[in-house]
């Protein structure tokens, strides 16, 4: 069970510091928020942790692994997915295949046998369609399996991403602004599918705007503003924190 743990860390841009010596644990099996205004440095912090952009200052680590310098590929292969605040799909491919795009941090035919059609690559390709109907059945998407994932209702194009984010098994899972733009029943739906997977012992980071939604459903929630880390704690300690108050209200 390995725990994120981001010590110190800053990200300075120019002369614009988006994120200021951010300390923040995400450990497996939880739940945990991140909220604060736009601007505020949240995706820049995914950004940080997934090796897309490098720290200025501080360290990020992985259970044992010290990850703070290493590229996002292997970030990805130490067993950290995320999904991003615009979607990005194959808007033109099934959605089966957009889920499976996702496996390739597992596959181990090497491409030759792929390209051969080697029995043991046909092996493991119908394996890996069994996994991603099993998402399928998971995200209530089966009946959409073979629609081209462009086509689809927006809130169905996110699960898409989530699916593809949880292809490759992750240990743990960043989720930018997951049920931006659902209704309530649709965030619902998929907050519980939240809590299943922390159920099943992986870690989650969830950013989002919606503070209600978070409070409901996060283990432990940490507030950025401006790039600092201006509260964490139970939600009920934080949506009671002056601090968080005015960050969301003003002063
Ligand atoms: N690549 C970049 N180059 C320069 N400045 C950047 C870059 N990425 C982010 N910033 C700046 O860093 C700050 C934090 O941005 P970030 O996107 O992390 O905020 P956020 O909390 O995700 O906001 P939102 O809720 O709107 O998604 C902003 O001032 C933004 O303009
Ligand atoms: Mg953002």
């Amino acid at each position: 069970m390995s725990a994120l743990v981001i010590k110190s860390v800053s990200k300075h841009f120019g002369g614009v510091a988006a994120v200021s010596n951010v300390n923040m644990e995400v450990p497996s099996g939880k739940v945990t928020g991140l909220i604060g205004p736009n601007g505020a440095g949240k995706t820049t912090l995914i950004n940080l942790i997934t090796g897309v952009l490098t720290v200025s200052e501080g360290s990020i680590h992985f259970g044992a692994q010290d990850i703070t310098e290493v590229p996002a590929y292997k970030v990805a292969r130490a067993g950290i997915s995320r999904t991003f605040q615009n979607i990005r799909l194959l808007a033109e491919a099934s959605v089966i295949d957009n889920v499976m795009i996702g496996f390739y941090r597992n596959e181990k035919t090497t491409t030759p046998a792929s390209l051969l059609g080697l029995p043991s690559a046909r092996r493991e390709t119908a394996a890996l369609r069994d996994r991603a109907n099993k998402l399928l059945e998971r995200f209530g998407m089966s009946k959409f399996a073979d629609q081209e994932a462009g086509g689809l209702a927006y809130g169905h194009q996110r699960r898409v991403e989530m699916m593809r984010a949880l292809a490759s098994e992750p240990a743990l899972i960043l989720l930018d602004e997951p049920v931006a733009g659902m209704n309530d029943v649709e965030a619902g739906e998929l907050g519980e599918i939240f809590r299943g997977l922390a159920k099943d012992g992986m870690g989650v980071l969830l950013i989002e705007h919606n503070v209600r939604f978070v409070t409901n459903l996060c283990d432990f929630v940490y507030v950025l503003d401006s790039g600092r880390m201006i509260a964490s704690g139970s939600p009920e300690q934080v949506v009671n924190d002056p601090a968080v108050i005015t960050a969301y209200l003003g002063s």
